[in-house]
């Protein structure tokens, strides 16, 4: 009996030490400083740091662009729409006067169409800018949002494919030296689509921030099936990078993070009040830059979505699919009655 009550004493103790430290890590993971400021530096030609912005004309991409732009980065913004990122660029340098501004339009639903979206021109563009970090953040539900897989066309599957992983997947090997600084403009390189080609270093090694805007619903939700798997593949391709990176020694000079996020508001598709589980677009933008340098290759930046996650983590499956079912049909059901 006594051994018996020692053995429970210390697993007791262990389990609340345990606890103590997972709430203490969690804790450190969101009081930490950020980041940021190791990828704001000049290059050897006095040139600052510029930032891409993948999908920042609206929503979250575009809160991020205008948070860059405010600790002092030039922005790149894409997007598909040609004027709209002209008005995004104009009320950019409205409010940061400072900051410099490009625009890169590409169709990432096309991204498979070498026609509609060249890779090649992109690194050209980029490489004489002092790159120092790519946000993946473009991507979106299907239209119609809510609905069983069978219910679409092929091309519409696509296309969200295409948009939600295919497009951030060949940005980031189309950038990665660039940003890592051995990129070596042509005539030096003959490309024949290689990155092998990119062997030698041709600048001295600098830090650099690649960052996926994920998705909660990468863990499978129903009917925005596609669309969570997209994000899935987005998600594992920055995680399976990170360890690339450490794999073969350049962690230290490339930072990947991806970052899964629960329901935002402030964005296309829906401009309801926020709630604390549904916050603004910018409070988002605001957590994925202050978790920057936090040492994880997957993070869920605002804690209230973090904490969430922990919950539906300590609990049984059927309860986490009962409560994912019971509130994508709601959301169904409300779609259904705007139409
Ligand atoms: N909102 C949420 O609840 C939520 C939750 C988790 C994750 N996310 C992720 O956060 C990211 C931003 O979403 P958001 O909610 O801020 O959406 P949003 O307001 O619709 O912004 C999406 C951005 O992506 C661009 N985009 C869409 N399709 C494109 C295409 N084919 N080619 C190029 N750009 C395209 C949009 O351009 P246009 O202005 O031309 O449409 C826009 O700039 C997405 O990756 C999304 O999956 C959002």
């Amino acid at each position: 009996m006594g051994s018996f009550n020692s053995f429970t004493s210390a697993l007791g103790a262990s389990l609340v030490l345990y606890a103590s430290y997972k709430f203490l890590d969690t804790a450190r993971l969101y009081l930490r400083p950020s980041g940021l400021h190791r990828y704001l530096y000049t290059d050897a030609s006095g040139q600052s740091s510029w930032a891409l912005v993948t999908g920042s004309t609206s929503g979250i991409g575009k809160c991020l662009a205008f948070e860059l732009a405010g600790h002092g980065f030039n922005i790149v913004l894409h997007g598909r729409n040609p004027s709209k990122l002209e008005t995004v660029r104009d009320e950019l340098q409205a409010i940061y006067p400072n900051a410099e501004v490009r625009i890169l339009v590409a169709d990432a639903s096309q991204c498979h169409r070498p026609e509609a979206v060249d890779f090649e021109r992109i690194r050209e563009e980029l490489a004489s800018l002092h790159l120092t970090v790519l946000i993946n953040c473009a991507g979106s539900g299907a239209s119609p949002s809510f609905g069983a897989l069978e219910t679409y066309a092929r091309d519409t599957i696509l296309d969200n494919l295409h948009l939600n992983a295919a497009f951030s997947m060949l940005l980031t090997a189309t950038l990665l030296p660039v940003l890592r600084g051995q990129y070596k403009k042509a005539p030096e390189h003959v490309s024949n689509g290689n990155v092998a080609e990119f062997s030698a270093a041709s600048r001295p090694r600098r830090p650099a921030l690649i960052v996926n805007i994920g998705s909660v619903t990468d863990d499978g939700f129903p009917l925005v099936s596609f669309y969570s798997a997209g994000k899935a593949a987005s998600h594992v391709l920055h995680k399976a990078m990170a360890r690339e990176a450490a794999l073969d020694g350049w962690a230290d000079d490339v930072e990947i993070v991806s970052h899964r996020i629960g329901a935002v508001t402030g964005v296309s598709h829906t401009q309801a009040p926020p709630t604390l589980l549904r916050p603004e677009a910018r409070t988002i933008a605001k957590a994925v830059l202050a978790r920057t340098g936090c040492g994880r290759k997957s993070v869920v930046p605002y804690w209230p979505h973090a904490l969430l996650q922990l919950f539906l983590g300590a609990i049984p499956e059927w309860m986490v699919d009962g409560m994912i079912n019971t509130a994508m049909r709601r959301v169904r059901d409300e779609e259904a009655k705007k139409e």
